[in-house]
């Protein structure tokens, strides 16, 4: 069977898009650091669904990872159909005061890894009548947020990115999408160090579940919209900022953000 590639697969959105693409019938190469997780996931989809699973371990913000993918693709002969660019992750803070080293380490994840799995995988992509690659922006894409700085700038690049490409690849059959979600359940908040309680519960009157936001990306990605923002309120949110003066959308975000 056809095989879905999925990085950041071990927990949150990635899991729960790795599920939805098995429940359709995608074989799955699942990618993220945590090998018990990924090992777990695997033994669970396959109990679960008639597909196969194969799980990668590794820190895919060290650039050999992504030959490592590539080898073990070839080596493997796997026929892949489905290319979710999903890993990804927020360092929280004023931009002067952090690490630019984690920043950039950051950067690469979020940007650069998707360019280059991209870029290797299109030709295995091209080959089927049909094929999807599904890239993971924010809706913070479409407006600056004071605090995530960098977060919310290498988002807008995946938007950005993946709406030129999709142009580009009109006609090959390939199917290109961009998920921006809003907040979601997930373990996003706490690794990119956004613990305090106000932020915790501004996200909670706000965030939406894993399961819900995969179920509406892999329908969108099926029908090949363009752009899918899963929630009403995180699709309103991304229309109106182009109506409202930038500075008060940053002075509300760096309220909630604070
Ligand atoms: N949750 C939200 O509110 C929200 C909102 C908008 C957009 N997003 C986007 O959604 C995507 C998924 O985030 P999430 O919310 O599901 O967060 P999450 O629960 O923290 O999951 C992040 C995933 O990425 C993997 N990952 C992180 N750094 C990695 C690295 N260096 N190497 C390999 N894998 C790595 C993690 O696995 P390991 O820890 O096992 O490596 C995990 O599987 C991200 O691109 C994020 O920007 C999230």
């Amino acid at each position: 069977m056809n095989t879905a590639v999925i990085t950041g697969a071990s927990k949150g959105i990635g899991r729960a898009l790795a599920i939805e693409l098995a429940s359709r019938g995608f074989d799955l190469l699942l990618i993220a650091r945590t090998e018990s997780l990924l090992k777990n996931l695997s033994l669970e989809i396959e109990s679960d669904f008639k597909v196969k699973s194969r799980y990668l371990a590794l820190d895919l913000s060290n650039p050999a990872s992504v030959d490592e993918i590539i080898r073990n693709i070839k080596e493997n002969n796997i026929p892949i159909q489905v290319l979710v660019n999903n890993a990804g992750y927020a360092h929280w803070g004023n931009f002067s005061a952090m690490n630019l080293v984690e920043q950039e380490k950051m950067m690469f994840v979020n940007m650069n890894l998707m360019v280059k799995l991209s870029h290797h995988l299109l030709p295995y992509l091209m080959i089927h009548k049909k094929s999807y690659l599904l890239n993971v922006s924010s809706s913070s894409a479409y407006q600056s947020v004071p605090t995530l700085a960098i977060y919310c700038a290498s988002k807008s690049f995946v938007l950005q990115f993946t709406r030129a490409i999709r142009h580009e690849l009109k006609g090959n059959g390939v199917h290109v999408s961009c998920l921006s979600p809003g907040p979601t359940d997930t373990n996003f908040m706490d690794a990119a160090g956004m613990t305090t309680e106000k932020m915790k519960k501004n996200a909670a009157k706000f965030n939406m579940t894993s399961e819900s936001v995969a179920k509406t990306a892999i329908d969108g990605l099926m029908k090949n919209k363009a752009e899918i923002i899963p929630g009403f309120l995180n699709l309103l949110q991304a229309k109106m900022v182009n109506f409202v003066p930038k500075q008060i959308t940053e002075n509300i975000a760096a309220g909630l953000y604070k």
